[in-house]
């Protein structure tokens, strides 16, 4: 059906989707209005990857040529950082500046007969847009035409914390360059890359702070400018900065990105396209390259044979939200890592470099060797150095590591789960046959269940417990299996269960309360966890006295049985977890209301329980570090203030989980969930940190441990299916100094054998 079209703005949205309406079918009448001149626009160069440019070539081979004819390729990324520059290759970005970009789009939408009318600025209001079939709202982030209609679309806008602004330069960079400089008034950095011949893009950003301070709020832009050049003066050599937003006053030159996101993408005839619809931070470089293919697929929709408008237009925004929402993830990533930037800046070069270049999630450890082996190989080597004083061309998951006198044998750690299949409290072959498998399956440590210091501190009847000789007896075969049989060291999680007690085995019905035989509960206030659970006695403080004493005989008997390191559970909503939380604790007392008083408990309990355990040997304690119910509960800010209260009372490591503190929380779930309150704690606060919480790959534990996320990384449901997942891991990366149990030799050769074969395979593949 031939369709009167008006796309409002000629940028990369407006002039595309044009011209793909136009490809689909010619009898479209399509017009472009841009409110400014032609050849004006903000900005300087895009970078695009190889990806996008095959996408352009597939919609229109003509446009698609010219541009890729254009275009600046390099392969290296710089990172200037410490008077050091960390240089990697294998990056392949192809550069292509704003302003040749859209006179090769507007050249071929005339081509086509697309009449463009530049100077042009209409109203958003729909009525004054009768003639028209759709009208597409391609007028960029500040889109007038979303905010005017903004009830419809469902329009969530995030400023961010940074402050940048968008020049360009003369001077031509070899390498996408990253260059942080310190100044009195803090950091500053720039991202820049060549886009032409004789051009780079030069964006600078830094914190609100430091904006301030430099005094970029008062001065005009040709002065800020100049402060610009000075401070980046080294790599500019000589050549100046340049702005294209002459007509901006002052400051206003300096933005804060904004996140768009719609929930919906299209009401009545009017439709969103590119950053009127949704924005990706500048750093992960996607923003025309989204606003392209979403002209493709509209174009492709709308012209699509027996497929109504409405239907058309529900597929374009499922198809094309899903891809956005993907990037909008890795650019929020990428956005928090410049923000919080000033967290990794103590760390060397190489592992800033590296930070820096895995900071959106979206580039892994054997991605970056793909790009540059010889450069992850010297990466590798010099994490080993560090931790080991050993360099070696092995997997970081590998390295050992020492907590007091303990050492482990790698970084890989079974997480705590529960098992519910003891009786009174009692461990037994299950637990021997699962503790020690995982032990034999070459984690370096494995901790137990949750393992309740009395019987009305279970979760369920299932729990183990510590608190008779019988235990104690059990749990010894457990240590000592562990430790004439494997290489692992085995923690003690000991825990109370508090208001979260008394309920059904997991796989019966998760907190629910048992049928039958319920015992009473107390924590530190009588909030119930749901209504269908008993509500809790507040603890008086000789009920605080037993408890404490029963974490201490607990560690004394832990002790006992022989184990290497003890942690105290004070996550997820169970009793020390009730205190720490303020969803939960709702006391008037010293116990209850601040942080510090909220802590008072607990870290009474861990200061006891440390004092009976060996100075040699290692604790740790577990939190949630998210109580995913932003200002109203623990937030990763506070959460760092709790780990280094724990520090201060003897922790070794804080084992980073989140979570599970009330019924009702949001967490947002998702590929390393949890690995970002790890980061925080570690590098905020200095202090050694376990992450956990859907890491399932070995691509994923090396990441985390070369960027210094964590230091230890346990798995939990990875290893529920997998008791082997660290021996498996080895035979993968054919790494020969992992200990593996004799008997075992023989499968885990013909393991390795298995993933070299298949590595020589799709290596053959690629290369045809
Ligand atoms: C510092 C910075 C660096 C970036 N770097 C990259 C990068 O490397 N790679 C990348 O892909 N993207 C990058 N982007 C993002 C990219 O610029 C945008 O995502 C892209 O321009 C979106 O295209 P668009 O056509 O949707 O919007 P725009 O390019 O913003 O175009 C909108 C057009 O509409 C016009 N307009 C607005 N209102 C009206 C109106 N009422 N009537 C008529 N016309 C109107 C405007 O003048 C403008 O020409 C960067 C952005 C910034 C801020
Ligand atoms: C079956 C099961 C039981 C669990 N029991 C405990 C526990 O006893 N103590 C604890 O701190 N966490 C417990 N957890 C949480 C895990 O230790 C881990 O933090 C969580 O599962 C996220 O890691 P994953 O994504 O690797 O599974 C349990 C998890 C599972 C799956």
């Amino acid at each position: 059906m031939r369709l009167k079209i008006a796309c409002i703005g000629g940028g990369p949205a407006g002039l595309y989707v044009a011209i793909s309406m136009k490809l689909r079918d010619p009898r479209h009448e399509v017009h472009v209005f841009e409110r400014n001149a032609e050849g004006v626009t903000f900005g300087w160069g895009v970078v695009f990857s190889d990806q996008t440019v095959e996408n352009l070539m597939a919609n229109d081979p003509i446009s698609g040529q010219i541009i890729a004819d254009e275009f600046a390729h390099w392969d290296d990324i710089d990172v200037h950082i410490q008077g050091a520059c960390v240089r990697s290759s294998g990056h392949g970005f192809i550069g292509i500046g704003r302003k040749q970009l859209l006179e090769i789009l507007a050249n071929r939408a005339r081509e086509l007969d697309v009449e463009i009318h530049y100077e042009t600025e209409f109203d958003p209001d729909l009525a004054a847009w009768p003639g028209w079939d759709l009208v597409i709202a391609a007028d960029g982030i500040n889109s007038r035409f979303r905010e005017a209609h903004a009830e419809h679309f469902g329009v969530d806008v995030q400023e961010r914390a940074n402050r940048f602004v968008w020049l360009g330069t003369p001077k031509t960079f070899d390498a996408f360059t990253f260059a942080f400089e310190k100044t009195e008034a803090g950091w500053i950095w720039a991202h820049a890359y060549r886009f032409a011949e004789d051009c780079s893009t030069f964006i600078v950003e830094c914190s609100e702070d430091t904006w301030h301070r430099l005094g970029f709020d008062r001065i005009e832009q040709a002065e800020a400018i100049a402060l610009c050049e000075k401070i980046f003066a080294k790599y500019l050599d000589g050549q100046p900065l340049l702005s294209n937003a002459a007509h901006l006053q002052g400051p206003a030159v300096w933005l804060k990105f904004r996140r768009i996101i719609c929930e919906r993408w299209h009401y009545d005839k009017l439709i969103l396209l590119g950053d009127a619809a949704h924005t990706a931070h500048f750093s992960i470089g996607s923003g025309t390259k989204l606003a392209l293919e979403d002209a493709i697929k509209l174009a492709e929709v709308l012209n699509r044979p027996g497929l109504g408008r409405a239907e058309a237009l529900a597929e374009y925004q499922a198809e094309r939200n899903l891809e956005v929402l993907k990037l909008q993830n890795s650019a929020r990533n990428s956005t928090e890592w410049f923000e919080t930037v000033e967290r990794y800046l103590h760390f060397e070069p190489w592992q800033f470099a590296y930070s820096l270049l895995t900071r959106s999630q979206r580039i892994s450890h054997e991605n970056l060797r793909l790009r540059d082996r010889g450069w992850l190989e010297e990466t590798e080597r010099t994490f080993w150095q560090e931790a080991t004083g050993k360099a070696k061309t092995a997997w970081p998951m590998f390295a050992p590591f020492k907590l007091r006198e303990m050492e482990v044998q790698n970084r890989i750690v079974v997480s705590p789960m529960a098992m519910y299949s003891a009786v009174d409290g009692v461990p037994n072959d299950f637990h021997l046959v699962h503790l020690g498998a995982r032990a034999q399956g070459g984690a370096g440590l494995v901790f137990t269940e949750m393992t309740c210091v009395s019987p009305e501190g279970r979760i369920s009847p299932g729990c183990t417990g510590m608190w008779n000789d019988e235990q104690l007896s059990a749990w010894c075969r457990v240590t000592d299996f562990v430790h004439s049989n494997s290489k692992a060291k085995i923690c003690l999680q000991l825990g109370h269960s508090g208001g979260k007690g008394s309920t059904r085995v997991g796989w019966e019905g998760d907190n629910m309360p048992l049928v039958e035989g319920n015992w009473p509960v107390f924590a530190a206030s009588d909030a119930p966890w749901s209504p269908e659970n008993q509500q809790p006695r507040p603890m008086t403080r000789s009920d605080m006295d037993d408890v404490r004493s029963q974490f201490v005989a607990a560690v004394r008997m832990g002790l006992k049985a022989g184990f290497d390191m003890v942690e105290m559970h004070a996550a997820h909503g169970y009793l020390l977890s009730s205190f720490i939380t303020p969803l939960q604790n709702k006391r008037t007392d010293e116990y209850g209301g601040n942080l510090e008083n909220r802590l008072r408990f607990p870290l009474e309990v861990f200061a006891a329980m440390r004092e009976a355990w060996p100075a040699d040997r290692p604790m740790s304690v577990r939190i949630s570090a998210n109580d995913w119910a932003g200002e109203e509960g623990v937030t990763p800010d506070e959460a760092v203030l709790i780990a280094e209260a724990f520090a201060r009372a003897g922790a070794d490591l804080i084992d980073v989980s989140a979570g599970q503190t009330w019924a009702d929380a949001q967490p947002v779930y998702g590929r390393l969930f949890q690995t970002p309150f790890s980061d925080k704690i570690r590098n905020q606060a200095k202090l050694a940190t376990m992450a956990v919480g859907n890491i399932t790959d070995p691509d994923q534990v090396n990441a985390i441990l070369t960027a210094g996320r964590a230091d230890l990384v346990a798995l939990a449901r990875p290893h529920l299916v997998d008791p082997m997942w660290t021996l498996r891991a080895a035979a993968m990366a054919n790494y020969r100094d992992q200990w593996v149990p004799p008997p075992y030799l023989g499968g885990m050769a013909q393991m390795a054998r298995l993933f070299e074969r298949e590595a020589e395979l799709r290596a053959a593949e690629l290369k045809a």
